[in-house]
Order: C-alpha cells, then structure tokens, then sequence
C-alpha cells in the first residue's frame, strides 16, 4: 500500500557525484555506510512505499554540471528525487574538513588528541546547518517526514523544528554517541547547541543500546531532562532515543553469489591465488579504520608463523576518504610504507605476502573479493557499526569462511560468533589470524550460520521500517499528551462555570507549581506578585483557596499568614483552615523517625550535595543539587534500602520530584483535599499540581474537580499546563 505522506531524507554526501567524461556527464556512486544503506533501500523500495522520496544533500560537483545533468538525466537511476545544495568551497571546507571530521568525527570516535578546537570550524558548521535547513524548509510540505542523518548535521532538527513545530521529525547517527566524558570536552556553547539540535527530532536513532545511554548522559547533563524508557521529557514535549542496528540489504549479497558475471572475477581471483588462502580487508582510509595495527598483527602472524608462509596473502584495499586532512594523508602514507616494509622483509621470488589497492571497487569485484576470501579481517578501532562485515557474512552462502572483528565496531554487538579481537592488541591479532585460517569447516559454518539468520532477520529495509514505524509511534503519544494540554476554549469553559457557580474552591500545591524549584527549599519564597494574586483569587465572592503543601507548618505560616487562605502541610499531616488554629495530627506515629534517619543520613554522605529535611511528620532526602547521574542512581538504591528497612512499618515511600520522602501510610493530598473539601464544600472544584504526590488528590477529586497537572508526564489530571511560568496568566482567568 501507497504510503500517503513524502519521505524527506537529508545527508552531507549524496549517493553520487557528477564527473564529466568525453563530452559527458557520467554518475559516480560515492562511499560510505550511509549512502550504501539507504541506496539499498531506496533501490529495494523506489518509491513505491512513499508517495514520493526526496534526498536532500550537498553536491561535490558545479552548479553548471548539475544543470546541463538534468536536462536529460539518467532514468535508470531515478529511484528518488535529489535536490543538490551548492555551498562556497570556502565555507563547506570549514565545515566538512573543520568541523565535522577535525572536531566531530575523531572526538566521537575517541581519537581525542586529533581533535581541532576551531571556533571558526563551528562557526561554518552552523552556518551550513542552516542553509540545509532553508533548503529543507523551501521543499518541505507540512504532512512529510523529514529524517535527517549523521554528525554532519546535528543542529539541523533543531532549526527546522523551530519553522515547524508539528513535523515528524527523525534523526540518525551512523557513528558512535561517545561516553559523556569525551562528549563534554566540547566548548561549552558547541555541546549545548549540538545537544538541543538534536532534540529537535521527535526520534533520535543510534547504532546500539550503549550509544543511546551515553546520548541520554549527556542529554541530563548538559540540557538537564530527564528521561524514562529512553524518553526524554523537555516539559512541553516528549522526544524518543531508540537503537536502531542498521542491517543491510541481504539478498543483493546473498544473490550475488550465483551471478554469472560475479563467479567469473571470484574464480579469476581463486585461480591466480590457487593454492593460497585469501584474508581480504576493505576500508575508508580512516585512522578510525585500524589498518595499521592490523598490519602489525600480521607481520607478527607472518614472524610467528613460517609455516604460513607462501600460502596465505592479505588482500589489502584502502578506499581514498577526506584526503585533504593531514591525519589522513599521513596514514596513507603510514599504510604505504607499512605494506612497503612487510613486503620488502617476508616476500620471495614466488611470493608476496600483502597486495595492496588503493582505490575504490565496484560492487561486482566487492561481492566477487567477498566471495574469493577464506577470511575477512575487519579491525577498527572504533565504528558505528561497519557495514563490511556484515556484507561478507552474507556473502558466504556456503557458509564457509571466517570473519574476525574488531570488539570495538558497533556491528560486533550482532556478530557475537566472529573471532572478536581487541584492535589494539597485537599479539592477539597475530593469533586470531592464525586460528581463523585453521579453523575446520564445520565450525565455519557453525557460526557463520548463526550470524547470517541473524543478519536476514533485521535487513536494511527492517531498519528503515522499524525507524518509521517508532518515529510515527512518538507522534501519536505526543499527539494524546497534547489533547490534554489545556486549551483556550476548555480555559473559557472553566472560567464560566467559575462565574456560574454559587461556591468554589482552589486547591493549589506550592514547589513548582506556584514557584519554581530552587537549590534549597527556602530560597522558593514566594514573590510579591503571587500574594497578591492569591489574595485576589481569596477574595473572589464565596470562594476558598487552599495551599495544599509538602512543607512543614512553620515555613507555610511565616510566607502565608497574611493571605486569606487555608493551609495544608506535609501533603495532609498538619492543617490550618483559615483563621482557625493549626491542627496537627498529634496521634501520628514518629516512632519510626530514629529508624530511617540513619540511612538517611548514610545517603548524604555517599552523595555530594544532598540533604536531609526533617519535618514533622516526614523526613525528605533531597537531591537536586546533586550530580543529575549520581543522584539517580543513589534515589534508586535509598528506595531499595527504604523498602527493605520500612517493609512491615505503616509507611510510605514517595519518589517525588528529586526528592524522596517517608511518611506514615494513609496521609496524602488525596484525603486531606476531601477533608478541606468537607469543612468547605464548593460546587466549582479547581485543583493543580505537578508532582507524584498531587497525582493522589487529582485521583481523589476526579469527579468534583477540574484537575490539572503542570508538565508532561503520566497523569490522572484532566488537563495539562506545559509549564510552571504558565500559571500565573491562568490563574489570572479566576479574578473577578
Ligand atoms: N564500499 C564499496 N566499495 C569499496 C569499499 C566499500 O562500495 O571499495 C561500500 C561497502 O560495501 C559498504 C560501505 O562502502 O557498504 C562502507 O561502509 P562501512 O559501514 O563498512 O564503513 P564507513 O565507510 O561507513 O565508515
Ligand atoms: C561514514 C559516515 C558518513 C559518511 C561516510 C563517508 O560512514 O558516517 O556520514 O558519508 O563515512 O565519508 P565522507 O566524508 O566521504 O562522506
């Protein structure tokens, strides 16, 4: 079935570049994960799942090619619309040689040394961020899906966001999210811009589980939001980061095997090296890539194993990449003298233990190379994924053939059953060469057969599907929340029954409802402007306005003993109806204080910048001003402890809102606002808060009140305010 809607997908590089060759305009496919995978896709699908298909992405070649290309552009290959962006050399070399692969790509993939601290580069960066995304939004129609993709880009779903709020938005990573140690070593203004850049998508995908929680890491830290299940929740809006392990297109490997033309190369490479095993490594030259320690290991192999010698050859092809940066051209030449010394020390006249390319191979001699080899040697030091391993595994229809891979590829996750090596690690690299081109059939196929169910069951098309699918599955959760969220014409409804209504009751909660949160409780004091609110709001005709609090009795009365309200304290402990004395709960139990206190106290020294609040009829253990990371995990183990120490007390553990609070079971907001209620009764019930513990009186008024929580969240209020700074003009409905 024909998907309604476009599919807008954005990249730095596009699948081709325009070469003119005899008086002609030729397409030359260009390399990379990203181009392979969704070329594959797009090949598979054409454009019969989208109503159309879009990429967007820069052009490596002149405006003037691109035109006279376009006058009679090649048929055949029209899978997908392009729409090429034309950037000044100057500029897009800050960006892409600047700041995208001497900032990004080495920092992220641990290369830390080789990263360039360049305010210019980021400078470019944002710059050419935004004229992709003017180009974008010159194409863009409001019902597309816009997927974006890779390190080159990651402002971008932020500055299209901003044009359009409502968008399906998706975001892909195709290298590591690095530890938020690395992650930080960004200037401060980058790393801020970058990380709310990429919140701009609804979906941000990584390669693995670990890439999504150093995301998520450095999400908490940097912006501050918190996340559940891998949803982030920045107030007025819910975003997802999710693992996608790209795949890749099976059947175009796995049938390449009984293509005619591909058998005669393979048989023409077996033949030339009949009596020999084949290892074969393909990569970008990339110092992520690890050719030089792959060399290493094995001229080590070739010392530590003479009887090798003569019988097994390393086919080595090095993909020209970046050349323009120096650390590139510098392990060219590296690898060159490499190859150079190795062969100048183990060759003899009849053999020659390396044969190396550099240059790019076409699919053909690829799948043939794939095909011909006994071993796939794919060492990198680290990489998103790496598709080339996965390529080779499903070459091998027979099931023969050994792959080792590198521990740190993010496809080893997957391949659990190759020779997993450490990259680093000579010794180690010499001996798996030596037992991978020992290793019997049977357990060849043993695990190479694992690997290829593994590999059929998630293909490119899978990865692309599963993306969409959660992509539209964040839309409709973000589309029920946004139903809640108060409406002008819900608000007007409100403010009529209000009106019509002979008595009426507030009840409002304090911290972060009516104030915001601060470091310490007591700098939340109230302002001017609120008491003056509160009181106008008190005295409307026949109407009640109840604080209905956490705090204690005594901070309650010294900030509202000149306001026209009654006063609830430690969520229904302590109460003081208006112009009445406090009532306490003097039958309470405290008995149970001197046994927590101890953890309490514990947990305040095992965690820098955490609290204990007595009050009366509670203790708190407060953790805002705690690192966000340590002080979640620490709030998990003091609730496990507190479960263990309270399980057959009377009480109650709270997971508030960066706060966790003991108190005797059976007091909460819920009873207590029914209390109030009973002592005041009003035919307009209005209640707001925006913690766990207001969800207990948003349960308890359901049927009487109007409830409404402040944020996102899971709720049983009614109604939704997206923010603390929006209540106060809401309030300002209820004045006479
Ligand atoms: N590739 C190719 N010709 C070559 C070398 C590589 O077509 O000579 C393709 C290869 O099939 C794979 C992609 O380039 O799909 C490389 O992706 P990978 O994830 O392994 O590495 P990346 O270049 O993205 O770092
Ligand atoms: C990796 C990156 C891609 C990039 C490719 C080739 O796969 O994730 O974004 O396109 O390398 O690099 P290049 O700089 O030539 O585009």
């Amino acid at each position: 079935m024909k998907h309604p809607k476009r599919l807008v997908v954005v990249s730095n590089r596009l699948p081709f570049r325009l070469i003119e060759q005899d008086g002609r305009i030729v397409l030359q496919p260009t390399d990379g994960g990203l181009v392979s995978a969704l070329k594959s896709y797009f090949e598979k699908h054409n454009d019969s799942v989208f109503s159309e298909s879009i990429w967007v992405g820069c052009a490596d070649f002149p405006q003037k090619r691109w035109e006279k290309y376009i006058k009679t552009p090649d048929k055949e290959k029209q899978l997908f619309s392009v729409e090429p962006i034309f950037v000044d050399s100057k500029l897009y070399s800050l960006y892409y040689n600047g700041f995208s692969n001497s900032v990004l790509w080495p920092l992220m993939h641990y290369f830390i040394t080789y990263t360039v601290f360049n305010q210019n580069y980021f400078s470019a960066y944002e710059q050419v961020n935004r004229i992709f995304a003017e180009k974008v939004l010159s194409v863009l129609q409001p019902d597309d899906i816009l997927w974006i993709h890779d390190y080159q880009l990651l402002l971008m779903p932020g500055m299209v966001r901003e044009k359009f709020p409502d968008l399906a938005i998706g975001f892909f990573l195709h290298i590591p999210f690095p530890s938020f140690e690395v992650f930080r070593l960004l200037q401060r203004s980058w790393k801020e811009k970058i990380i709310q850049g990429m919140l701009g998508a609804d979906l941000t995908g990584f390669h693995t589980h670990e890439y999504v929680q150093h995301f998520l890491k450095s999400v908490r830290m940097i912006s501050g939001y918190d996340h559940q299940y891998r949803t982030i929740n920045m107030g007025n809006r819910i975003v997802k980061a999710e693992m996608f392990p790209l795949g890749i297109d099976y059947a175009k490997f796995s049938n390449a095997a009984d293509d005619e033309h591909i058998i005669n190369i393979k048989n023409d490479i077996r033949k030339r090296f009949k009596d020999k095993k084949i290892i074969f490594s393909v990569d970008r030259l990339d110092y992520t890539k690890g050719v030089t320690n792959r060399l290493s290991g094995y001229e080590l192999f070739l010392k530590s194993h003479p009887e090798w010698h003569g019988r097994v050859v390393l086919i080595l092809v090095v993909v020209p990449s970046r050349e323009i940066i120096s650390k590139y051209n510098e392990r060219r030449n590296l690898i060159e003298e490499q190859v150079g010394h190795i062969n100048g020390m183990w060759s003899t006249l009849e053999w020659q233990p390396i044969i190396y390319k550099y240059g790019h191979l076409a699919f053909d001699e690829l799948c043939a190379m794939y095909q011909a080899a006994d071993v796939a040697l794919i060492t990198p030091l680290r990489d998103g994924m790496n598709l080339v391993a996965k390529e080779f595994v499903a070459s091998r229809k027979g099931g023969s053939g050994v792959l080792i891979l590198s521990e740190l590829a993010g496809a080893a996750n997957e391949l659990g059953e190759a020779v997993l090596v450490n990259p680093l690690d000579i010794d180690e690299l010499a001996s798996a060469i030596n037992r991978a081109l020992e290793m019997d059939e049977d357990e060849q196929r043993r695990h190479m057969t694992l690997m290829q169910q593994r590999l059929q069951l998630y293909t490119v098309n899978d990865w692309v599907r599963d993306f969409l699918a959660q992509l539209d599955e964040v839309k409709s959760v973000q589309e029920q929340r946004k139903l809640k969220v108060v409406s002008k014409k819900a608000i007007s409804q409100m403010a009529e029954t209000f009106k019509k209504s002979p008595t009426r009751h507030f009840f409002l909660d304090y911290d972060g409802t009516l104030v915001p949160f601060a470091r310490k409780p007591r700098e939340a004091k109230p302002a001017s402007e609120l008491l003056t609110l509160l009181r106008k709001l008190a005295q409307n005709e026949n109407t009640e306005v109840t604080i209905i609090s956490g705090r204690n009795s005594d901070i309650l009365e010294e900030w509202f003993s000149e306001v026209p309200v009654n006063l609830v304290a430690e969520h229904g402990a302590s109460m003081r109806m208006l112009g009445e004395k406090w009532l306490h709960g003097n039958a309470i139990n405290q008995s149970w204080k001197p046994l927590v206190r101890p953890t309490f106290d514990l947990f305040v020294k095992r965690c820098p910048g955490a609290f204990v609040e007595e009050k009366r009829h509670t203790l708190a253990w407060h953790y805002r001003n705690v690192d966000p990371e340590l002080g979640f995990v620490r709030s998990r183990e003091l609730i496990d402890n507190l479960y263990h120490l309270i399980r057959n007390a009377q009480l109650q553990v709270i997971d508030g809102n960066k706060v966790i609070e003991v108190r005797v079971a059976g007091i909460d907001k819920g009873t207590a606002a029914l209390k109030v209620l009973r002592q005041k009764p009003a035919t307009f019930v209005l209640a707001i808060g925006d913690d766990k513990t207001d969800e207990d009186m948003f349960q308890a008024l359901e049927k009487i009140a109007f409830t409404i929580k402040i944020g996102q969240g899971i709720t049983h209020a009614q109604y939704v305010l997206n923010g603390q700074n929006e209540v106060f003009t809401f309030l300002e409905n209820f004045l006479n």
